[in-house]
Parts: C-alpha cells; structure tokens; sequence
C-alpha cells in the first residue's frame, strides 16, 4: 500500500475530518433524481465492464440514514469500499467523521486503497455495503483491525446467513444484532437507481449486520423499515 495513503497516518489528521473531494460528485447531496444519476453515471471513466468485475452496486442511502436510527457508532467511521460515497455522504449528514476509500477510484474518497491488503490497526467503526463476492473477506478482515469494543456494519442480502463457510465466521464472529429491512431497499448497479425503479424495483432483501468486536451472546434478530 501507498505509505502515504496510510489509513493510520490519515485517521489522526484533521484534514480527512471530512473525507477527500475528487470529481463532481464530491459535494453533492443525494437526491436521487435523474440529473443526480447522470452526474453519478458521468463521474468515472471506468467501463462498464470494469464496474462490474469489482462488484459495483451503490446503495440508497436510506439504508444508511435507518441504521443510525438503530444504532450509534463511534465518532470516526471507516466506509472501506465507498464507491461514489452514497453511504458515506449519509453518514456525514448524521454527524460522523467519515474516512472513505475503494479499491476503484469512482471520483469520491481516497483511492485506490485495496481493504484487504490493510494491515494496520483502524481506530475507528466500519460501515459498509462490501463488493458481495468478497463481503466474508471484508467481515473478517474488518473484525481484525478494528480495537475491541468497535463495531462493523455490513450491508448483505439476508441470504448471507446461510453456507457451511460462512456458518464457520458466523461461529467465530457472531454478529450482535441483525436488522432485516421488512421493505426493499435499493442497491443499484452502476448506481442506475431510476433505471432499478423503471425496472419494477429490487428483488433481493437485505439486512444489516452489527458485529462488536469481542461479543460472544447470541445474536438478536430485529426488523426495520
Ligand atoms: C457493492 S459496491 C458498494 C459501494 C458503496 N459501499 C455503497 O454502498 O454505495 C462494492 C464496492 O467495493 C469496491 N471494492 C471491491 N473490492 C475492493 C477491495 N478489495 N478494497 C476496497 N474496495 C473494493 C468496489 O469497487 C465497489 O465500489
């Protein structure tokens, strides 16, 4: 990793109190209307293609907005995978100080950081809807750096709950609480949210699950939204 992209270094500099600007997304609010789509769309230069070998799905940022409502977070959040930062600009508006990075530079956080070649302590929660393919090495990987008593949020289809892999990280890990969205929440490829809604909406249903370094209870299931 770039030393000067050192999350650690970053993390006690008030310079990423808010996280870095780049491109013409930065400042925008999240409206979700078809000029803020066409921003969004002509923000990066990476293909199509591009897109979706890194497993780009941008979430609404309600999610995110409903989680807070759920639960409170320490003051610095990590968003490790922030695409074009549809969840962290939310987080913002919550009152976070939020440090963002994705492996792909979308136009918004400090990029290209790589998460899972992250090998320092962050000191700080991590939210973050994760690339699917990769959501258990994001889990585990996040649970490794962050201090006892910090949480992880993840973002996941509740169908994350199931296989003989994860049934292992669940048993190592096992989250604190598990939010089950009771309506559909969107997640968008490429962010084409108005083209998501065109298309009848989402059939996947997601959760949010809350691990806190160190618990070892049983899990509580609750339902949101
Ligand atoms: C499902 S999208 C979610 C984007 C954003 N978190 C959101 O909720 O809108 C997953 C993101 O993970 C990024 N990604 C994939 N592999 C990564 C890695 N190893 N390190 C950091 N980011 C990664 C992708 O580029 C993509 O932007």
């Amino acid at each position: 990793m770039n030393k000067e992209k050192n999350v650690d270094d970053l993390r006690v500099s008030p310079a990423i109190a808010k996280p870095p600007v780049v491109g013409s997304t930065g400042n925008q609010d999240w409206t979700g209307n078809k000029n803020s789509i066409y921003k969004t769309l002509g923000a990066s230069n990476h293909t199509e293609k591009e897109r979706e070998e890194n497993d780009y799905y941008a979430t609404e940022p309600k999610a995110v907005e409903l989680l807070c409502q759920l639960e409170k977070f320490n003051e610095w959040i990590w968003e490790n995978a922030c695409g074009e930062g549809h969840l962290s600009k939310e987080l913002i508006k919550q009152g976070y100080q939020v440090y963002s990075s994705d492996l792909i530079d979308r136009g918004y956080g400090m990029n290209p950081i790589d998460f899972l070649q992250y090998d320092k302590t962050w000191h700080g929660d991590i939210i973050t809807n994760p690339p699917y393919k990769f959501a258990k090495e994001f889990i585990e990987k996040s649970m490794e750096v962050i201090n006892e008593g910090n949480k992880v949020a993840m973002f996941l289809k509740i169908q994350f709950l199931e296989g003989k892999s994860r049934k292992q990280l669940f048993a190592k890990y096992p989250p604190k609480t598990i939010y089950v969205s009771s309506s559909r929440l969107l997640c968008a490829k490429n962010a084409d949210f108005e083209g998501m809604k065109a298309g009848g909406g989402s059939a996947v249903a997601y959760a949010w699950f809350v691990w806190q370094k160190g618990f070892t209870g049983k899990t509580t299931i609750e339902w949101f939204n």
